[in-house]
């Protein structure tokens, strides 16, 4: 399998590619839209051709350049089916591996951060989307968010995996790019060690993050598979454009 953690800046995203050398076969899981050229440029230079894309959750910080590689490349949308977007073309959900050429991914049932969230197991590396940062998790105060699932999607759900497996987040604002799970179960300052549930909700509880910039317009977008709303104003304008381009007049 080829694989690629390519870094979107605007949002700090990482997307994920993942290339099967023997069909020629190609997937992005969390795509983001001002980077979705240079993701194409990428999967071209392997020699591969994108048949699918794949989100972890419904996002609040970026746009999914699903919508836009479909349209480009002609890929299929693959997004957890408990979303029920109108715009997936391929449903995904726990148990029910989803196949690209030879490459097996396994949908993790992950919610907490949001309720349809799911994290993707590739062998011996598992994409942990929101659910599970190097260090930390996704934050719980939106999008049907709820402390005690998410304890129990980290806890229960990714750490019973081997020590040893990957741990690829959907985000990094520090410049870390990979851990394991056996690293997170001893560190991760959150959930690893021996964090109860109870402290865990008032730890999350006690946050008092700021009102996310670009929720507002980035959620009714991503239920679309990656639409720029119309009325996103201009000091946001960024979050729209393809990267490097910026808007004439
Ligand atoms: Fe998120």
């Amino acid at each position: 399998m080829l694989f690629k953690q390519l870094f979107e800046p605007i949002s700090s995203t990482y997307t994920y590619l993942l290339g099967c050398e023997e069909t020629g076969q190609a997937i992005l899981i969390d795509p983001v839209l001002p980077t979705w050229q240079r993701d194409l440029t990428a999967i071209a230079e392997l020699g591969l051709k994108l048949v699918c894309t794949l989100d972890t959750h419904i996002h609040a910080d970026h746009i999914t350049a699903a919508l836009t590689l479909k349209r480009e490349s002609g890929s299929r949308i693959a997004h957890p089916a408990i979303d029920a977007l109108p715009c997936t073309d391929e449903p995904v959900r726990e148990g029910a591996p989803l196949m690209v050429g030879g490459i097996r991914i396994d949908p993790l049932f992950t919610p907490g951060h949001t309720d349809g969230h799911h994290a993707y197991r590739v062998g011996d590396r598992v994409l942990t989307g929101d659910a599970l940062l190097i260090d930390g998790c996704g934050r719980t105060d939106f999008q049907n968010g709820d402390a005690p699932a998410l304890y129990q999607s980290v806890r229960e759900t990714l750490f019973s995996l081997p020590d040893e497996t990957l741990v690829y987040p959907a985000h990094d604002y520090e410049g870390r790019r990979v851990s394991s799970i056996g690293q997170e179960k001893m560190r991760n300052p959150r959930l690893g060690g021996d964090r109860s549930l109870a402290d865990f909700v008032v730890l999350m509880s006690a946050l008092d993050l700021a009102y996310p910039t670009f929720i507002d317009h980035a959620v009714p977008g991503n239920r679309e598979c990656g639409v720029c709303p119309a009325d996103v104003p201009e000091d946001l304008q960024r979050y729209c454009e393809r990267m490097g381009e910026s808007r004439q007049g």
